[in-house]
């Protein structure tokens, strides 16, 4: 039987080696920490000096007042990957004064309002070690890294916050979740762009620019498992036959992940300010679409197309239009619906200002989707 290498290695591939994110590069170096309030010299950078010893009295932990939701917080400067978090807790005595912390990762500065990275503290379930581990989701970004005592009074005391993720590696700065599609006919492995989308429709992209598959539980590298693969591509992404194998065998059950932010630039800034129908128009005119968000990883990688830009705005259309019972439609005949892009959209929005949907971007707070008058002129995103 003749074997036919049928894959395709593309430049995230090539550079597969992800130094940072598996072996996880400690980000909060240049970085600022800020508190609700300080004790005496207990001050908010004591948490990132680098010295986790976690007795008090030794100049190395962080104090508030006893207050109400005490915080701790760190502006990591630019938005990256958060993969865990590592918070040393005060170990000479009073371990329980952090039971009820949560720890929120994301990009507004109101780091209360950021999604939360792992679970909260709760010594009435289990018991912790001095240094307690706080897991986020997978591809989980944000400039912010906070900790706070969630619904409790008391003092906040960390005696070192140490911050781990992941920086864009091999062009790409988001890969989803590994996914896995199953047939059950044991005929093919299908997971392809289209499969993908069709079972994982928050998490794929329509046009990714960076694919890695490896088998299920061994984790072995689909380019090193010996088995022939009908696509494995950024065109149809990846699909093994097991009619393509040697003999009498099957194809190995494959998991695969794309990345859909970052490794290419298929969103467009359009430096020129038209209102939301126009902006439709004129993106099909250049051959695109209007640029489509459906989840944070589009939007992440909206976010540095439009910082590329270097466009100095806060408001960009993008596709969708609200209908009935505020649910977004699409250009293409699609719809989702509020409840479901409710986590995209900047808090308190959409408030009733509009009937189309734009990026509000705001240094510092990063960007998130408003509502807003159709008819206003503005700077639109087109994508390809
Ligand atoms: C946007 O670009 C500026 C200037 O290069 C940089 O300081 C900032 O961190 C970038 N923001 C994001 C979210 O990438
Ligand atoms: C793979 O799945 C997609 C989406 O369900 C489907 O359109 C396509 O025909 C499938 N391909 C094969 C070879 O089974
Ligand atoms: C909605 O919020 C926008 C800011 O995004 C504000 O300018 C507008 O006045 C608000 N509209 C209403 C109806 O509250």
């Amino acid at each position: 039987m003749e074997i036919k290498k049928t894959f395709t290695l593309v430049m995230c591939m090539a550079s597969l080696v992800h130094v940072c994110y598996s072996g996880l590069c400690e980000l909060a170096e240049d970085t600022v920490a800020t508190q609700s309030s300080t004790l005496e010299d207990a001050s908010a950078e004591r948490a990132i000096d680098g010295n986790d010893v976690n007795i008090y009295n030794m100049g190395s932990c962080t104090q508030t007042s006893a207050e109400h939701q005490p915080w701790w917080m760190v502006d990591l400067g630019r938005s990256q990957i958060v993969h865990h978090v590592v918070v040393t807790n005060r170990g000479d005595c009073c371990e329980k004064r952090l039971d009820g912390a949560v720890v929120t990762v994301g990009d507004t500065a109101d780091h209360l309002a950021n999604p939360q990275c792992g679970n909260q503290v709760d010594f009435e379930k289990q018991s912790y070690d001095s240094k307690i581990k706080f897991l986020c989701d997978e591809n989980q970004v944000g400039r912010y890294v906070g900790v706070y005592l969630k619904d409790r009074h008391g003092p906040l005391t960390l005696c070192e916050v140490e911050v781990y993720g992941g920086k864009k590696v091999g062009g790409c700065l988001l890969w989803t979740n590994w996914m896995n599609n199953n047939d059950k006919s044991g005929n093919v492995d299908n997971e392809t762009i289209s499969a993908s989308l069709a079972t994982y429709p928050d998490t794929m992209c329509e046009n990714p620019t960076g694919i890695e598959a490896r088998t299920v539980g061994s984790r072995i590298p689909a380019e090193s498992s010996n088995q022939v693969f009908a696509e494995y591509n950024l065109e149809e992404g990846f699909l093994c036959r097991s009619a393509d194998q040697a003999q009498g065998q099957n194809c190995f059950d494959y998991e695969v992940r794309y990345c859909c932010a970052g490794g290419g630039n298929n969103a467009v800034v359009i430096a020129e300010k038209v209102s939301h129908s126009e902006a439709v128009g004129k993106c099909e005119s250049k051959g695109m679409s209007m640029y489509k968000v459906h989840d944070k990883t589009s939007l992440a990688h909206a976010l540095s197309t439009i910082n590329q830009s270097g466009i100095a705005a806060n408001n960009f259309w993008i596709d969708g239009t609200f209908g009935k019972n505020r649910r977004i439609n699409f250009n293409e005949g699609t719809h989702a619906s509020l409840e479901d892009m409710k986590p995209l959209f900047h808090r308190g929005e959409p408030n009733g200002s509009g009937d189309c949907l734009h990026f509000w971007y705001r240094s510092g707070s990063g960007l998130s989707l408003d509502d807003g008058d159709c008819d206003v002129n503005q700077y639109y995103l087109c994508m390809h």
